[in-house]
């Protein structure tokens, strides 16, 4: 808790600061225009204010340079203002290759969360210090929205796709986690806390517990098996389906003659919907897996075809 009062929540990741400095900057700027504004109209108003019923003012033809001033001062303020919002969305918005994975579904009402290596955790989030994580979220229902003020990150965790955010917790200690969008009558309790570690314990922490669990790919292999994907996605090209070996994060041709990126999104469809698209030279045999796999289970999949495109 912050024993002094505060505008702002506490700064705890790498672009908090930049977050509030662009917002500072913004509200000073408007505070300088809305003060400009009405200081001018005071002083204008008693200036030319009517002091007889006969005056008669001089007329005002304008000003070039006044008029060419007003607009391209502002203009440069708020082209300056866009480049800065512009470039922090970009750096907020797209993770750096090398950031940790982790996974989040929203349900109503909680958040759960997987680990790569195994380890899940409901309404809380640990977090080594000091690297980079990127969460991948999807939900079990509604539209969800994770929200953690002292890291100034917040995204939609929306039903059928996947988002990504990513942040670098610079602080240790425990951080509010909200559901930032109206999922329910129990949407307010649908918080948690993100609890940022030394790596060292948050080593210890994922290595703790009940038993040797399975990682995320294993998992992903095990249900792999079970489900028969395998008879006819084979490692080779003789299978009745596409092999998946090596086909993540690259570009395939479709039946239609279009190309289509293997990422989350099209892996997740073509489970769930696979007449959806149709890879080039295969035909529309595949039975939908809609209903038979769990959110959390369709994520342990993608994380075993992902290490299936590493594996090069
Ligand atoms: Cu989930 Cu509000």
């Amino acid at each position: 808790m912050p024993t002094e009062f505060s505008f702002l929540p506490e700064l705890a990741s790498t672009f908090a600061w930049q977050v509030d400095a662009l917002y500072i900057l913004m509200v000073v700027l408007t505070i300088i225009f809305t003060g400009g504004v009405f200081a001018a109209i005071a002083y204008l108003a008693i200036k030319y204010k009517r002091r007889s019923d006969d005056e008669r003012p001089t007329p005002i033809l304008g000003s070039i340079p006044l008029e060419l001033a007003w607009s391209i001062i502002p203009l440069f303020m708020a082209m300056g203002v866009y480049f800065l919002g512009a470039d922090l969305y970009f750096r907020l918005y797209r993770a750096p290759t090398e950031a940790l994975d982790i996974y989040v579904i929203g349900k109503q009402w909680m958040w759960k969360v997987q680990h790569a290596e195994g380890k899940r955790e409901i309404n809380e989030l640990h977090v080594p210090i000091g690297q980079p994580i990127k969460l991948t979220m999807s939900s079990e229902d509604v539209i969800h929205s994770f929200y953690v003020p002292a890291f100034r990150t917040k995204k939609d965790v929306v039903p059928g796709r996947y988002t990504t955010i990513w942040f670098e917790a610079s602080k240790l200690g425990e951080f509010h986690l909200f559901c930032a969008e109206y999922c329910g009558t129990e949407h307010s309790t649908m918080i948690g806390k993100v609890i940022v570690m030394e790596p060292v314990d948050y080593q210890n922490w994922l290595s703790g517990g009940s038993g040797k669990s399975e990682t995320m790919v294993q998992a992903g292999e095990r249900q792999f098996g079970q489900l028969g994907c395998e008879t006819c996605h084979k490692q080779t090209s003789s299978g009745r389906g596409p092999s998946l070996l090596g086909v993540y994060g690259k570009p395939v041709l479709l039946e239609n003659g279009s190309e289509v990126m293997v990422d989350e999104d099209y892996l997740r469809e073509s489970i769930l919907n696979p007449q959806a698209k149709i890879v080039e030279g295969y035909k529309p045999i595949m039975p939908t897996f809609q209903g038979q796999i769990s959110e959390e289970s369709l994520l342990q999949i993608l994380t075993y075809i992902q290490s299936l495109g590493a594996a090069e």
